[in-house]
């Protein structure tokens, strides 16, 4: 749940503090639905209270809203509150052995509980899921969680990683989400780890498809929902590599009354975040069109978006990569050098082009995330038909793949 920046703009938007909000009745121990009560404001309505006044499409009819097969909206947070002391025995007291990772949020840990019931299960029985423990220095932390608890909560679609519940006992603020095996993309790509395969060329097109799916769910959704820190931390891999998108915290509903923008405070994560927004901290949904095409553009070099390590011009992945990304030799060097040879260099030119589209200056030449998700199919498609042709081999596992390149490149 990122919050690398912050900076106040513009004053109505002041976050409150969690002084001002009502705690939701507690049922621990069974499936309920919550709805916050924000105490208003004279600044305005906060983030948290634009969603807390309704159903995130600011209707109150029927419980489902979104016209798509696979995604659904919810009128409140389907959720289970669980008490801190099944979260402790879930995460086994929160031992050390059982941390995932840690984000600006606070730690997260392994848990294991009952399929069906949700309460705490011995480890390694049951089904295990992820809980995440916020830090209690943590500042936004209490806004984040409850946008969280209100977007994601409300939200199901199987490119958006699934929240099962939620603890809220005196200090206490923890999240429990479905346990995602494969980590974050981020670990993939730039946590290098020799007994981990570097995930091949089809593998990064997959999850970049799953992501582009869950952002299209977002924006397409009637009343849009604008994401607003899309990263490769927050892109979730299940067992088989699906995408799924992560930490709700900054998410916004997007303009209403025929508005083209939402004026907010400036928070999200830099080197990811849209010129515009930074500048006026006028939100768009083509704002989170650029954190993608950021994104896309790590998953073809595996270059971290932002890394002061590397060499000064080069440190800010867009603008250094930028001029080489309409050219095929250029863009060779750029590539990462863990996945040469899996991919048609016409994927990979139009990959580049995508993302260059996607991380226009002005919002409204970038392309809309269907549009998005449609080039990208394209590009899958160029890959299976020129491994058909070459090699005959069109939808073995990645492993496989990248082993009998490198028979063929030896002979
Ligand atoms: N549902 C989950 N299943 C498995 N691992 C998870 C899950 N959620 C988080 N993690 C692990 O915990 C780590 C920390 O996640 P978290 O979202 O708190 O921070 P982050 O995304 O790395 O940073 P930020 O605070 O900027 O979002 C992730 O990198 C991932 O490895
Ligand atoms: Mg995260």
């Amino acid at each position: 749940m990122g919050l690398c920046f912050s900076f106040l703009f513009p004053p109505s938007a002041t976050p409150q503090s969690s002084s001002s909000f009502n705690k939701p009745p507690l049922s621990s121990g069974s499936t309920s639905t919550i709805g916050f009560s924000a105490t208003t404001s004279s600044a305005g309505r906060s983030q948290f209270s634009e969603v807390a006044s309704g159903s995130i499409d600011g209707t109150n009819e029927g419980s489902l809203r979104f016209p798509s097969p696979n995604g659904q909206i919810l009128d409140r947070p389907n959720l289970k509150v669980f008490s801190f002391g099944d979260m402790k025995s879930a995460a086994r007291g929160f031992k050390p052995d059982t941390l995932l990772g840690e984000g600006g949020f606070g730690k997260v840990y392994k848990g294991w509980m009952d399929e069906k019931t949700l309460t705490p299960a011995k480890a390694g029985s049951g089904i295990m899921v992820a809980i995440k423990k916020l830090n209690s220095e943590s500042t936004q932390g209490f806004q984040e969680w409850q946008s969280e608890v209100n977007f994601l909560g409300r939200l199901s679609h199987p490119n958006l990683v699934k929240l099962l519940g939620y603890c809220w006992e005196d200090e206490e603020l923890l999240l429990v989400y479905e346990f995602m095996p494969k980590g974050s993309l981020e670990n993939h790509l730039f946590r290098r780890n020799p007994n981990i395969e570097p995930l091949s060329w089809n593998t990064r097109i997959k999850i970049a498809i799953g992501a582009a799916r869950g952002l299209a769910f977002l924006h397409d959704s009637e009343k849009q929902v604008i994401y607003r820190d899309f990263k490769a931390s927050n892109i979730l891999l299940d067992g088989s590599y699906n995408a799924k998108i992560s930490d709700f915290g900054l998410a916004k509903l997007g303009p209403s009354g025929g508005q083209s923008h939402v004026t907010t405070r400036v928070m999200g994560t830099y080197g990811y975040a849209a010129p515009e927004y930074i500048a006026t901290g006028h939100l768009y949904v083509k704002s989170d069109v650029y954190g993608f095409g950021v994104v896309l553009l790590e998953i073809m070099t595996a270059m971290r978006a932002l890394d002061t390590k590397r060499p000064s011009g080069q440190q800010n992945l867009v603008e250094w990569v930028k001029p080489f990304l309409s050219n095929k030799k250029k863009l060779k060097g750029i590539m990462d050098a863990r996945i040469e040879g899996q991919y048609s260099p016409k994927a990979a030119i139009q990959a580049a082009q995508l993302s260059l589209k996607c991380l226009e200056n002005d919002p409204k030449q970038r392309p809309s995330m269907k549009e998005v998700l449609e080039s990208l199919e394209a590009i899958e498609a160029i890959q299976v038909k020129s491994k058909e042709s070459k090699n005959n081999i069109s939808h073995q596992a990645p492993v496989v793949q990248a082993a009998r390149h490198q028979r063929a490149v030896k002979v």
